[in-house]
């Protein structure tokens, strides 16, 4: 568990705490004066012209403050990290009490967990205990991207809407959950010149009936058949192998407007959904599925 890379800055640092300590001790020593029961005599110190110092003796308590926080500060080290490389007798450690915290906070849901592992995704979604759960995740793990309410952002696919871009079935969500998944959209922005670029589109935003020039997606349309079909299909339906967004509908992930589907075009797109799958383990995907799947597939899921 040692920073240090080689000894010479652990014992550079047990000298150090040691020799302050001792310093410490060797101040309060040097500084003891004597109380008498004489006369106090003036230390000789004059300021604003009539403030003068008397030789007194620090307060006893005082002193005996200084002592008890050295004697705290041996102690401490003997007992906790701090000098240098030595862990301290009780052995601990901020990584040891963490991991010591999430095992105790694991034991405890594991049952939850286990029960729930052992019911198919239709039925987990069904229970409203596994949805909180299952949302609790949701927020802590995937949220930052696809927005607290599943309804995700440009470039980040709305888990609400019934629209999927790899499949809603929950073995496609779950397969997406813990392998992740990379959209490939190639770029054409050297492939196609201005021209094809343009009618391609027109052509594209023809299919949901977005506003077009018509002789442009005419055009656009044996483009697309020799670049674009074989991945969003011939009708542009998509497809859900690799991840090719159905382009006939309303919903966009990246925007329908001519400028954003022509920066799509020029560009190309590539969406990362980082897997999760060794990050949570299968028992909280399987609840992650569940709570994915019942935000469109049902009615009490999504709310
Ligand atoms: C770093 C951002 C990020 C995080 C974190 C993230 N996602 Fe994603 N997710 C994406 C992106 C981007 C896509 C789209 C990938 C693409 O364009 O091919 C996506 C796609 C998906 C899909 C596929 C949607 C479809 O239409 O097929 C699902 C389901 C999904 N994410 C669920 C989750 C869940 C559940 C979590 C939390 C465990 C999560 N995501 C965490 C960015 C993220
Ligand atoms: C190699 C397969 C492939 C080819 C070829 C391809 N695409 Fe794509 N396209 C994709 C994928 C995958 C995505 C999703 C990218 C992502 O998730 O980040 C996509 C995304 C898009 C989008 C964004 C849709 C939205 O909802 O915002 C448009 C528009 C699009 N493609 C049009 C085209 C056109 C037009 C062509 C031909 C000039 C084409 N694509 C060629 C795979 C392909």
């Amino acid at each position: 568990m040692s920073d240090f890379i080689n000894n010479f800055w652990n014992m550079y640092v047990v000298v150090l705490v040691i020799a302050s300590l001792l310093f410490c001790a060797f101040i309060i020593m040097s500084n003891k004066a004597a109380r008498s029961s004489g006369p106090v005599e003036l230390h000789g110190h004059q300021w604003d012209e009539t403030l003068a110092e008397w030789n007194n003796p620090l307060p006893r308590w005082w002193v005996w403050l200084f002592w008890i926080t050295i004697v705290f500060a041996v102690v401490y080290l003997a007992a906790y990290p701090g000098l240098g490389n030595f862990g301290g007798k009780l052995a601990w450690s901020s990584t040891g009490a963490y991991d010591k915290e999430v095992k105790d906070a694991e034991a405890k849901v594991a049952p939850l967990f286990e029960r729930y592992a052992g019911m198919d995704v239709q039925q987990v979604a069904a229970d409203p205990e596994a949805r909180a759960m299952g949302q609790r995740l949701f927020l802590n793990n995937c949220a930052q991207c696809h927005g607290t309410d599943a309804r995700g952002s440009r470039g980040f696919p709305n888990l609400t809407d019934g629209d999927w871009l790899y499949g809603g079935t929950p073995e496609a969500i779950k397969t997406t959950l813990v392998n992740g998944r990379n959209g490939a959209m190639p770029a054409f922005g050297t492939t196609l010149d201005g021209e094809q670029l343009r009618d391609v589109v027109h052509y594209v935003r023809s299919l949901s009936g977005l506003t077009t020039d018509n002789v442009r997606v005419q055009r656009g349309k044996a483009t697309f058949a020799a670049n674009c079909a074989a991945c969003h299909g011939a009708d542009g339906k998509g497809n859900q192998m690799v991840g090719a967004p159905n382009l006939t509908d309303a919903t966009w992930l990246y925007g329908s407007t001519e400028a954003l589907v022509t920066q799509t075009l020029q560009k190309g797109r590539n969406g990362h959904m980082p897997a999760h799958g060794e990050l949570l383990g299968d028992k909280k995907i399987h609840l992650l599925t569940a709570y994915v799947w019942g935000l469109s597939n049902n009615a009490a899921g999504a709310k």
